[in-house]
């Protein structure tokens, strides 16, 4: 009898962070294993899944429709695959594994993993929109925003950046919507800075990535200029001016490192996105903006937007010259 969890990523840190012990971890599972093992347990090929030993297969990633058609053809019954994150589908895909879960997992802690919150419909895509449907559905809200706040951007002057890049999942789309402007993509590309307070399985979920795997990920590569390391030391004294900044290093000293570098330097019209500024899992990128609030003297105008995370965009009004 073996619980498999599919992503050795942000969605496995997660589901540690909610209290399932690694212990009960027979193997984790990801189609691209970037070193043989995660949290000290083996990482298995989709292929390499023993049928018969996997009592309950919990995934952790957000292409659940994908992965779903992956088991079935590996031959793993529908009712012992427990999606995580399947949010933005009205259907349940869990109506079938659901039981199983609760009794291997107990029903506090599958309570807990997927709560009975709101889900919206399968998304649409914009109209006239550029993204495709599978990346809507990694985050509707979040990627929806984007696409329409880049649409905004055309006379305002300035590169793009994202600090926090991790395997650039956001990272890709911000460079397929604005393909001319440089993206400046910041990251340690080994986790969390040791004073941050990231727990191991959070740190062991963020070290896994590397440029090479962003720099695959993205579709104008050539647009973009890595600075790898732990930031602000990584700026190495750049000087820049910037139309858009997606903000999402997780914790409240990186996020204020952050905010002091890149608002003075955002265009007036341009937006940053502060990640994780509603996120009641990561109080330090709200704390962060009220610090640097307190410094500066001033609210900053902005808009909270319903995505997975509460992202706060950050408006630099057309006539401001701070
Ligand atoms: C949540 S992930 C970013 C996810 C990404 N924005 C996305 O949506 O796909 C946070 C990333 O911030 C990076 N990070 C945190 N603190 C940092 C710092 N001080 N310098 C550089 N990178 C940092 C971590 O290495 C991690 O990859």
């Amino acid at each position: 009898m073996g619980i498999y969890v599919w992503g050795t990523g942000c969605g496995a840190s997660e589901l540690m962070a909610q209290g399932f012990r690694k212990e009960s971890v027979t193997a984790f599972v990801d189609s691209f294993p970037s070193g043989g093992c995660f949290l000290g347990k083996p990482v298995l090929l989709p292929e390499e899944i023993p049928v018969s030993d996997c009592t309950l297969l919990i995934v952790t990633t957000r292409q659940a429709e994908e992965i779903a058609g992956r088991c079935a053809r590996l031959g793993i019954p529908e009712e012992r695959c427990l999606f995580l994150k399947n949010g933005v589908f009205l259907t349940d895909r869990n109506a079938a594994s659901r039981r199983t879960a609760d009794l291997l997992l107990g029903e506090e802690l599958t309570g807990r993993l997927l709560p009975r919150h709101f889900t919206i419909p399968e998304p649409g895509q914009l109209r006239g929109g550029t993204l495709p449907v599978q990346e809507l559905e990694n985050d509707y809200v979040r990627l929806g925003t984007l696409e329409l706040l880049c649409r905004r951007l055309e006379d305002v002057p300035g590169a793009v950046a994202e600090l926090g890049v991790y395997r650039g999942r956001f990272a890709r789309n911000i460079n397929r919507l604005l393909p001319e402007r440089t993206l400046y993509l910041f990251d340690s590309f080994e986790g969390f800075d040791p004073a941050a307070g990231a727990g191991e399985a959070m740190q062991a979920a963020h070290e896994n990535t590397s440029v090479r795997q962003v720099l695959e990920a993205l579709p104008f590569p050539e647009k973009a200029i890595v600075k790898p390391g732990f930031f602000p030391e990584s700026l190495n004294g750049l000087e820049e001016i910037f139309c858009l900044v997606s903000l999402d290093v997780d914790f409240e000293g990186a996020t204020l490192e952050g905010l002091r570098y890149f608002w003075p330097r955002l265009s007036p019209g341009g937006y940053l996105l502060l990640h994780d500024w509603g996120n009641p899992g990561l109080p330090g990128p709200g704390k962060a903006l009220e610090r640097y609030e307190a410094e500066a003297g001033e609210r900053l105008p902005a808009v909270p937007i319903p995505d997975l995370n509460g992202t706060l965009v950050l408006c630099k009004s057309a006539g401001s010259t701070a």
